[in-house]
This record gives C-alpha cells, sequence and structure tokens, in this order.
C-alpha cells in the first residue's frame, strides 16, 4: 500500500498537536504531567482518524502503559489498516527541564511493515547516503568504521564527527574515539535525533553510534530509510523478562544484526514535530494567540523529506 500525500497532512497535525499539547507543562519539572499531555493528545486524535490502526512501538504494554500501549487499536475502523509507531514526547527531561530537544514522532506503513520492538535497548548505527553501504557496520570495530567514512569522504579521521548518547556505558568506546581524535557530539538525551543528525551534511554529524532504546532505533530507522540513509540494530537484553517478551513478539535469533529494510519495509510516513528547539526543528511557538510548530516529516514512497511550519490558533 501507498499512502496518498493528502495523508501526510492527518500525520503532521497529531504530531503538531502532541507537541502543543506540552507547551503549557514546558519546565514544570513534572516529566509524568507533560507526557501524558503529549500522549493524551496523540491518543484523541489518531482516535479520530479513519485507519484501522494499530500501535506496534507505544508507550509500553498495557499493564505499564494505559495509553497508547502496544497492541491498542486505534482510529475509526474505517480506513486503511496499519502499524502504528508513537513516541509522543520524545526527550521528556528536555521538557520538563524546558531544554533544547523535545520532540514528538510518530511513525506510519501499513499492517506488519514496522518492526515490533520490544522495550529493551539497541545498539546502533546510522550513516549518511553520501557513505557506501558497505563501508560500515555494527560488527566493525570503531577503528574501522571511523577510518573508512574518512576515507570515502576524503576528510581526516579528526575531521569526522560522531553522535553518542553521553552515558557510562559508552565509556569503552567514547575513550577510542578521544584516541582517534574525532569531533564528538555528545548527547545527553534523544537518540532519534542524534541518528537523523546524519541525514544532512548542514548537521556535521558523519555517524550516530552506540546504545539507545530499542523503540527509538525503529522510529529513527523509518525516517532514514526516506533519506536513504543507512541503519543497522542489534537488541540488547538486560535480564530473562526482556529475553521472554523479545521472544513473545516473535525474535528467535536474539543476537541478530538488523538492517533497516528489515525493521521497516515498503511505504511509510514519519512526522517529528519539535516541541523545545533543536538541531533539527524549532519548538513550539506562541503568538498573537497562534502556535507555531516545525515538523521534519518524510514520506518515503515519494521521496517527500521536509520541514513544514504550522500555524494553529489558540482552542477557546
Ligand atoms: P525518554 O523521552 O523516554 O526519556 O527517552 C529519552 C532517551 O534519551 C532516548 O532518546 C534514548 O533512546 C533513551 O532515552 C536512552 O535511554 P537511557 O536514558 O536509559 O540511556
Amino acid at each position: 500500500m501507498v499512502f496518498k500525500k493528502d495523508f501526510l497532512d492527518k500525520i503532521i497535525n497529531i504530531t503538531s498537536s502532541a507537541a502543543i499539547a506540552c507547551y503549557p507543562h514546558l519546565g514544570k519539572k513534572d516529566k509524568v504531567l507533560v507526557d501524558k499531555a503529549a500522549t493524551d493528545e496523540m491518543r484523541k486524535n489518531l482516535n479520530q482518524l479513519d485507519i484501522n490502526g494499530e500501535v506496534v512501538i507505544g508507550e509500553g504494554e498495557l499493564d505499564k502503559a494505559p495509553m497508547l500501549y502496544i497492541g491498542e487499536k486505534l482510529g475509526t475502523g474505517k480506513g486503511p489498516t496499519i502499524d502504528i509507531a508513537v513516541d509522543p514526547l520524545e526527550g521528556t527531561n528536555f521538557a520538563a527541564n524546558n531544554l533544547p530537544g523535545a520532540l514528538s514522532v510518530l511513525s506510519i506503513s501499513s499492517k506488519g511493515n514496522l518492526f515490533n520492538a520490544p522495550e529493551t535497548y539497541m545498539n546502533k548505527l546510522a550513516v549518511g547516503k553520501d557513505v557506501p553501504k558497505d563501508a560500515t557496520d555494527l560488527d566493525f570495530s570503531v577503528e574501522k568504521n571511523i577510518k573508512n567514512i574518512a576515507d570515502v569522504k576524503n576528510k581526516d579521521i579528526s575531521d569526522i564527527t560522531v553522535c553518542i548518547l553521553d552515558r557510562p556505558r559508552h565509556k569503552e568506546i567514547i575513550d577510542k574515539l578521544m584516541k582517534l581524535n574525532v569531533n564528538l557530539k555528545l548527547i545527553s538525551d534523544g537518540d532519534i535525533s542524534g541518528a537523523l543528525l546524519v541525514t544532512n551534511d548542514k548537521y556535521k554529524v558523519d555517524i550516530f553510534l552506540g546504545i539507545g532504546g530499542g523503540p527509538e532505533g525503529v522510529l529513527a530507522a523509518s525516517a532514514l530509510d526516506a533519506f536513504d540513509c543507512k541503519f543497522q540494530g542489534r537488541f540488547l537484553f538486560k535480564n530473562d523478562d526482556d529475553i521472554s517478551r523479545a521472544k513473545k513478539m516473535g525474535i528467535k535469533d536474539l543476537n541478530k544484526k538488523y538492517d533497516l529494510n528489515e525493521i521497516v519495509r515498503g511505504d511509510s510516513i514519519f512526522c517529528a514535530t519539535g516541541i523545545t528547539p533543536s538541531d533539527l526543528v524549532n519548538g513550539i511557538e506562541f503568538n498573537n494567540n497562534k502556535y507555531i510548530s516545525e515538523t521534519l516529516v518524510t514520506h518515503k514512497s515519494s521521496k517527500f523529506t521536509k520541514i513544514i511550519k504550522r500555524e494553529n490558533t489558540l482552542k477557546t
């Protein structure tokens, strides 16, 4: 199934409304409240769409998340049968502390075409379309990946920029990167954005690496697909509980390395609206009773990748 272009508009509305719903709660140091505002708004609006949707990446499973849980059915049931991946508020710390980087994110594909990812960590790698697909790999050493990128881009290793979450678990890899003398872009949260920084030279990121959320990996992959970028991911399981949930979701080989085309197939639409400003998009602005939002939108089949600005009048 190929999504019609007018459907894009409806999906942009979903993430931009969720981002606007966060606006009154920014900087209130209440992660639960701001996340609930985004989730409630996204769910309400998805339920009004003429779709027969099911959440495959969500806020958790039914017992842990009352809304937008994995398996939840959404929409009026009248339209196309689709899989939905949601992260109504990506970067809850950012929103609660009114810091740059919070996004409202959604991706859709036709039924069965988005990977049903467990809520566990994923080791990820993303590079731009200017890097040949065989030049980098999750199974290569850090040194080999960086050297190959420098070679194909005709750059010195010291001019390569690597984006990675700043976490103690990345100490070893960060030490190696420092030894190589690359430029680091250490992000405190928000690795969907981090991965998407490889999509355009203007962001000055040559490779995104490291361990972050698995659901965030699937969402990033769906946008990277429309940009023809490379993405690979491998799930990491902390305990038996994680493993049994993954098995229930149909994952047989727990050590499998997934390429982008195994995570998202066919047509897809991805939208990420800025809640607070970031490298990718501006945050919500409120002027003269109007909310202004910016959404990064991708549509795989039409190769559409654009930042769309919207004005919404305050509802009274
Ligand atoms: P939340 O918005 O759910 O807080 O996620 C933020 C985030 O930074 C993700 O972008 C990332 O994938 C994940 O958390 C990393 O998890 P951890 O903070 O446990 O390292």
